[in-house]
């Protein structure tokens, strides 16, 4: 039996699927959106080469992978009935992770969120009355918790009906956890929640730079619209997807939510800033958040133009809200489940920070060997 798990292609998919590849012996169900199976594959070993090299990729595709053509906005993901009742029949345990997070569309985050995942728990349900099935774990996000400030916000009040959302994205997700404990009563569930997923503990490498580019923007400036002693809560990818593949795999979980965060320990502008500024043998920028007013104003105006500017100007207006609002989560439930702590993202965001500037915010992947070799030959 296997575990079905959704959003393998994607920034936290793939390091949740190297690291259940790599710790675990079960063999997995992914559903990638793809046109053959082939295109699926080669998806697959671009998400995935950052964590393993082509020969072990292969053996994980012939040994412990089996794909399905899906998308999980479709009625049955799409997939021929023959395909979906195996999907059914060999689903143990579901991992939902893929998702929209584009903050600017509530149609998408509808469409993915909503509908998408209502169609993964539907699959959930058959699975259930079919076999009954281990656990449903639920990629979910802080942002649950709705427009905050000045905070700690724990796992069980977190969402608050009464508050409002700061985006699509944000109501939606909220949404869906409400849908899961709804509809699968009778199942074990788990429901993630981690901050800002940003960068990797163990190594500077990435191939997700959307928020790195936004920090690397506001890492230039001399002068920055914040509260020096606002604290941002921010956690590396390595620690949330080792938590997720833990957890997810254990019989029973000591709560059924959990902050994948930084906690209380989250550092606040200041302290990030002067790491930096050391190790860049630069002076720290000037706080002046009177400036943040203007600074919304502006980025409102320059939100949807055309060009880089434009585009980052997007970028930043919608994760504002989050930067601003002096709100952390309180990490002590997966702090003991996994005994440790993420490493602080003062730590590490220098040598994210030198990657991604050096390598122009892309990452080079590596082609699917076959092509290569054509390439080369040509
Ligand atoms: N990144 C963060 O900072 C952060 C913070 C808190 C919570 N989260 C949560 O973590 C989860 C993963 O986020 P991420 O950053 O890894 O996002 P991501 O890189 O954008 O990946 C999203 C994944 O969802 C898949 N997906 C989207 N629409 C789909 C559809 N219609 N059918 C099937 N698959 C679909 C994507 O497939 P394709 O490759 O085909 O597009 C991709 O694999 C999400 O649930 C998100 O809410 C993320």
């Amino acid at each position: 039996m296997a575990i079905l798990l959704t959003g393998s292609t994607g920034y936290i998919g793939a390091h949740v699927t190297a690291n259940l590849l790599a710790g675990c012996s079960d063999p997995l169900n992914l559903l990638v959106r793809a046109r053959d199976v082939q295109e699926a594959r080669e998806r697959l070993w671009r998400s995935l080469q950052l964590h393993v090299d082509f020969e072990q990729f292969q053996s994980y595709l012939e040994s412990r992978i089996h794909i399905f053509l899906g998308d999980i906005t479709n009625p049955k993901f799409g997939l021929p009935a023959g395909d979906y009742d195996e999907l059914v029949r060999t689903t143990d345990s579901v991992l939902h992770c893929a998702a929209s997070l584009n903050r600017k569309s509530e149609k998408s985050c509808l469409n993915v969120n909503l509908r998408g995942t209502l169609e993964v728990i539907q699959l959930a349900r058959c699975a259930q009355s079919d076999h009954r099935i281990r656990r449903f774990s639920h990629v979910s996000t802080v942002a649950v918790a709705g427009q905050r400030a000045n905070e700690v916000v724990q796992e069980d009040s977190a969402i608050d009906w009464s508050r409002s959302d700061y985006d699509p994205y944000a109501r939606t997700k909220k949404f869906c956890e409400h849908m899961l404990r709804e509809l699968l009563p009778e199942v074990p569930r788990t429901i993630f929640r981690p901050s800002i997923v940003l960068g990797d503990s163990r190594r500077a490498e990435t191939n997700q730079f959307d928020m790195v580019r936004a920090f690397v923007f506001l890492a230039s400036l001399p002068v920055l619209p914040f509260r020096p002693a606002d604290r941002i809560d921010i956690v590396p990818v390595d620690f949330v997807a080792d938590s997720i593949a833990m957890l997810h795999q254990k019989s029973e979980t000591s709560h059924d939510i959990y902050h994948l965060s930084s906690g209380t320990d989250s550092g606040n502008f200041a302290e990030l800033t002067d790491s930096l500024a050391k190790a860049q043998g630069k002076r720290p920028p000037v706080f002046v958040p009177a400036l943040e007013g203007p600074s919304s104003t502006m980025l409102n105006a320059l939100a949807g133009t055309a060009g880089k500017v434009g585009g980052l100007a997007t970028l930043l207006k919608v994760f504002l809200p989050y930067l601003v609002w002096n709100t952390v989560f309180d990490n002590s439930r997966v702090v003991a489940e996994m005994g440790r702590k993420p490493v602080p993202f003062s730590k590490y965001c220098y040598p994210l920070l030198r990657f991604s500037r050096e390598n122009n915010f892309s990452y080079c992947y590596r082609e699917w060997p076959s092509r290569a070799a054509a390439q080369d030959a040509r």
